[in-house]
């Protein structure tokens, strides 16, 4: 055999050439494991996408579901005294079928997640948090809105006028939230303690801790409610 032939590993030759036997026979050894390994590197690859692409297939299949179908999806809501016929997600809140379907935006949003208050809805006279009530369950049930307080000439209720009376509020954002927490409080008991009606409006919160004066101003709503200073 002539220097630098190869020989096929296990065969006998010179020197040089049992050391060409070994190095080629590590690297088709390498070379072996090598592919192998890049081959179960892609399949975990492949396999990785192939479960997360199903993730998202799945996914998106349940996004889907929840959308519901069109005929579901149409309800009637008794707001404000008025039948409104509206398109609502199964998972749709009332609050934002108010705001952004009604086009009632005196409804206000602030933690989104039954803590504020500020969505306080009336639902057949009692005070519900409308961020936490799904639009589908207050069919055949009666909404009342900030809106719909004030009479049709324009008249404010009395717990509105009452913020008026005594300048309550800053900002106002929580404004809403507190007047129907209180008007829903006023039908259980017309005349309460101001101590009673801290108690009972506790459930809305004010970013501008300006609660001394809302009470206040709570107050003297419902004092004008009692005096029929206005409608109720
Ligand atoms: S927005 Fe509903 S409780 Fe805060
Ligand atoms: S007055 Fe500003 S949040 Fe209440």
């Amino acid at each position: 055999m002539q220097d630098g032939e190869v020989t096929i590993p296990g065969r006998q030759g010179s020197h040089v050439n049992d050391r060409i036997d070994i190095d080629i026979d590590k690297e088709l050894d390498n070379a072996a494991k090598g592919v192998s390994r890049r081959n179960f590197i892609k399949g975990v690859i492949c396999g990785g996408a192939a479960v997360s692409s199903a993730g998202y297939l799945f996914r998106a299949s349940n996004l889907l579901g929840q959308y519901g179908d069109a005929g579901d999806r149409l309800i009637t809501i008794n707001v404000n005294g008025q039948q409104r016929r509206v398109d609502a997600m199964k998972q749709e809140t009332l609050a934002w079928t108010l705001r952004y379907k009604l086009g009632l935006t005196g409804t206000k949003l602030g933690c989104d997640r039954a803590e504020c208050g500020a969505c306080t809805v009336l639902i057949d006279d009692v005070p519900h948090y409308s961020c936490s009530v799904l639009t589908h369950t207050v069919r055949n049930r009666k909404v009342v809105s900030i809106e719909g307080l004030a009479a049709a000439d324009g008249t404010l209720h009395p717990v509105q006028q009452g913020v008026i009376d005594e300048q309550g509020f800053q900002c106002a954002f929580c404004m809403s939230g507190f007047i129907m927490s209180t008007v829903g409080f006023l039908k259980t008991n017309p005349n309460p303690t101001r101590t009673e009606l801290a108690h009972g409006i506790s459930g809305n919160l004010c970013r501008c801790q300006d609660y001394d004066k809302i009470l206040t101003a709570m107050m003297r709503g419902a004092e004008n409610l009692r005096k029929g200073k206005v409608h109720a």
